[in-house]
């Protein structure tokens, strides 16, 4: 695992604190070498997760919300699909800073590990991508994302796969199917960061 968690120079399973998370990716984000890289690793999991969410989603006038949304990869998708509607939050600022213009109706900086200031059912649909991985986002935001979607609407998101069961991924979401707050409507390993040998687990749930 060791070799192939390392982002920017920084080994993902190292960083022990939401600050360590949040300096990374403002760093990241200068003279656009975030979005560089996602490129030159070939980066899907935005894409993937969209073409996912799709099939689910067919009313475009739906309010989402893009958890975890760094410089804005799965607005893009959205809004190429002809979603109008779309909230962003992000712990980096300067990362959502270089989001450009037009995507998002509103980009929220908070952390996701703590209960979220949106009121129940605020939303028909969140997803969240690549965020759930190491030190990053953990498995309890499931729970809060279950919380502000209302009935009948999606969850999607990526779980990187070195996560999924070590991390409480998995066992996080059995127990929102087994107390019937979800339904599977689509789990499989996504591409997601193939160049770099990192597969992750793509969801598309709907809230009960
Ligand atoms: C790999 S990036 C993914 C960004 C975007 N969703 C994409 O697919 O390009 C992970 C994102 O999670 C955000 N993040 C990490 N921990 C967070 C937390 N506790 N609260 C909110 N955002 C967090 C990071 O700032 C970063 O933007």
């Amino acid at each position: 695992m060791a070799q192939k968690d390392i982002v920017h120079k920084v080994p993902l399973h190292t960083l022990k604190s939401t600050d360590e998370v949040r300096d990374l990716y403002d760093d990241w984000s200068k003279n656009d070498k975030y979005n560089q890289d996602m490129i030159d690793w070939k980066y899907s999991g935005p894409k993937e997760v969209v073409s996912a969410f799709l099939p689910h989603a067919p009313n475009k006038g739906i309010k989402i919300l893009d958890a975890g949304c760094g410089s804005g990869l799965v607005g893009e998708e959205l809004s190429k699909e002809g979603y109008s509607i779309i909230h962003g939050a992000d712990i980096a600022a300067k990362l959502m800073n270089s989001i450009p213009a037009g995507i998002y109706q509103a980009l929220h900086n908070v952390d996701l590990n703590k209960p979220i200031n949106f009121t129940d059912d605020f939303f028909d649909a969140v997803l969240c991508v690549g965020t759930f991985t190491f030190g990053h986002v953990k498995a309890k935001a499931l729970s809060e994302f279950t919380r502000i979607v209302k009935s009948g609407g999606i969850i999607g998101f990526t779980i990187n796969e070195g996560v999924f069961l070590d991390h409480g991924f998995k066992s996080e979401l059995d127990h929102l199917v087994i107390q019937k707050k979800i339904t599977q409507l689509d789990f499989y390993l996504s591409d997601y960061l193939s160049s770099k040998g990192v597969k992750a687990w793509l969801g598309i749930y709907q809230v009960n």
